[in-house]
Formats: structure tokens, sequence, C-alpha cells
């Protein structure tokens, strides 16, 4: 062994040892200047390397280059206890992820409306606001709904004693709207409506619809099928089917429900739709004249549909949910699906 190695055998003792026992990160600064520093003691050996026998040459050079190496991985080594070691003394796993702060969010209902109102958008529909404490002239006398209608009775309409009501459907809202704007309309409501039912799986005292209006020159019934068949087929795919059916309501002439294909079995037939294939979302309709005359439109000169629908409907269809109360009880457990 000549003088080179025993010189990094010696150097490579010492500075493993100062680095086992260094307390900042000082030392490993000192320690890095000191062996392997421009000036420093590997350097120096390096260039007395052609004093060197040639027959020690071989060894010296790889006990050189396992020297270097050992005290650059004392210093990581080093490094690595200086960074966890305080963390670790104090219980702290600093490499841990971060923990996740539990944040909110709309509820389905809100996220299905806007939903719809977005689709709406898309095809045109600007979408308005309307009071939930209604008179009796908007929500029933300009929808055309004649004094004895079961619907404006006390035992489904939620009165208040100076004669207001909670309104009970987003219809009112198209009247407003025509009493302040002149036609072209072309308008989606969305918004809670009242009801006094006894709460089930498919009814509460509370809900939700979004209402839909355009009036304009020469609009037809073809016009309203297009657009509930596009809105759809944006809201539930492609395939969806729709078909609208005879009904009857007061304030559109001639009127229809209308159903979409059934979302789960694609029309088969299945416990959701009880076998028909169909599932029954809302109503629709023509705007009936004697509406457009109760708000002072010309019944000559425009024509108009209008269509209503259930959001909770189609939060049941969307999310497959059984029991609409599950929408209500404020479970996070249920609220955090979504
Ligand atoms: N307002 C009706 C209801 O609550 C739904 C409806 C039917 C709305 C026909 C409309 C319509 O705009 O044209 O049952």
């Amino acid at each position: 062994m000549n003088k080179v190695i025993e010189a990094i055998e010696q150097a490579v003792k010492a500075a493993e040892e100062r680095l086992a026992s260094a307390a900042d990160a000082s030392v490993l600064e000192a320690v890095r200047i000191e062996y392997l520093g421009r000036n420093g003691l590997f350097p120096a050996l390096s260039r007395q390397m052609g004093t060197i026998p040639a027959d020690e040459r071989r060894e010296t050079g790889a006990a050189f280059n396992a020297g270097r190496g050992k005290i650059e991985a004392a210093m990581d080594a080093a490094a690595q206890r200086l960074q966890g070691g305080v963390a670790e003394s104090a219980g702290i796993d600093l490499s841990l992820p971060g923990r996740k702060l539990p944040r909110g969010h709309k509820h389905p209902i809100s996220q299905l409306a806007d939903e719809c109102v977005s689709i709406f958008r898309r095809m045109g529909f600007i979408a308005v606001d309307g009071p939930e404490i209604e008179d009796v002239r908007h929500n029933f006398d300009a929808l055309n709904t004649p004094q004895d209608h079961p619907s404006r009775d006390p035992q489904d309409t939620f009165y208040f004693p100076d004669g207001r009501i909670l309104r009970s459907q987003t219809s009112p809202v198209q009247i407003r709207v025509m009493e302040s704007h002149q036609p072209p309309i072309r308008i989606v409501a969305p918004g809670r409506v009242f009801r006094r039912d006894t709460p089930d799986a498919t009814h509460g005292m509370n809900f939700h619809q979004i209402e839909g209006l355009s009036v304009d020159k020469d609009v037809s019934m073809a016009d309203l099928k297009s657009v509930l068949q596009s809105f759809a087929r944006e809201m539930f795919g492609e395939k969806v089917r729709i078909r609208l059916r005879p009904h009857f309501f007061p304030f559109t002439e001639p009127s229809v429900e209308y159903d979409f294909s059934c979302v789960v079995c694609g029309g088969k037939g299945c416990s959701v739709c009880k076998n028909s294939g169909w599932i029954e979302i809302a109503g629709a309709g023509m705007v009936d004249p004697a509406v457009f005359a109760n708000v002072g439109y010309d019944p000559e000169k425009w024509t108009g549909y209008a269509f209503g629908m259930g959001i909770e409907r189609l939060a049941m269809l969307r999310y497959r949910i059984p029991d609409l109360r599950l929408l209500y009880e404020n479970d996070v457990r249920f609220l955090e699906q979504f």
C-alpha cells in the first residue's frame, strides 16, 4: 500500500465520522470543500498520480474512485438524516400527502337544474326567475284555469291568510314574462314549487320544475317536439326517443304529456318504467289563445309553445334514485355521491 492509498483511507474514515455526527448542513458543506472542492484533498491527490510508480497506478486509481464514492455516499446519507430528522422527532412524516379538507358542493337538484338551463341556453333560451310567493292571478287566472279546477283547492295549494299562495307550478313565470316583454320570447324558468301532497317516494310538498316558453310567429308543434327531443338527447344520450300523448292543461291547446323512452331498459320494459318502455316526464302544448289575450298579445298574430318538467323526476332517472325523500334528508353520505 502506497502513501496515496493510505491518505485516501484516512480521509474517508475522518470524513465519515464527521458526517455521521453532523448536527447541521454546514458540516456537510465544510466536508465537501475540504475533500472534494477544487482546492480539496482529492483533487490534490489526483495531481500526485503522476508520481506513483506505474505498477501501482491501477490499484491507487481504484482506491481513489472508491474513496470519493464513499464520501459522497456519506454526505447523501447525512443530508437525508438531517432533512427528516427534525420532523421525525416531532412525530411528523413530511413525505405523507396532505390531508384533504372536506369541501361542499351544489345540491344534486341545483346541479341538474343548472345542466337543464345550459342545455336550453344552447338552443337559444334565456333563463329567468319568478317569485315563489305568487298571486292567484298569475298562478291560475291568467293561465286560463277554470274557477272550479281542483288544483285551486286549498287541499292542493298552500294559501296565505291574505289570499296569496305558494306557487304550485312554474307556469306563472310565463305570465310574468309575457306581461313585461313583447315577442319573440324564448325563456326557461327553473324553480321551486309547492303542493299540498303527502310526501312519499315520488311526491314531496315542494319540488322543482323547469318551465319553457317560446312565442313567435308561426311556431308549431313540430318546433316543440324537436326542442324536447334535443333536450332528451342532451340529457340522456343519443338513443332516447320521445313521444307525445294528448292530454289537457288549461293554458295550452292542444296539450300533451310527453314521455322519454326508458333510459334504464332502453324501451324494452323494466320495473322502473313499469314494463311500458316509457317514462312520463311532463306536460307541454301550444299556448292557448286565451292566455295570449290575458297578457295583451294578439292571438291572431302570435303563436307559441310551453312545456314544464319536474327536475326531481329527471334526477331519479339520471341517477337512479329510488326515493325522492333521499334528496331532502341532507344525509351527507348520500349527497357526497354527486
Ligand atoms: N304546469 C304543469 C304542471 O305543473 C306542467 C305544464 C304543462 C307546464 C303544460 C307547461 C305546459 O308549460 O305547457 O303540471
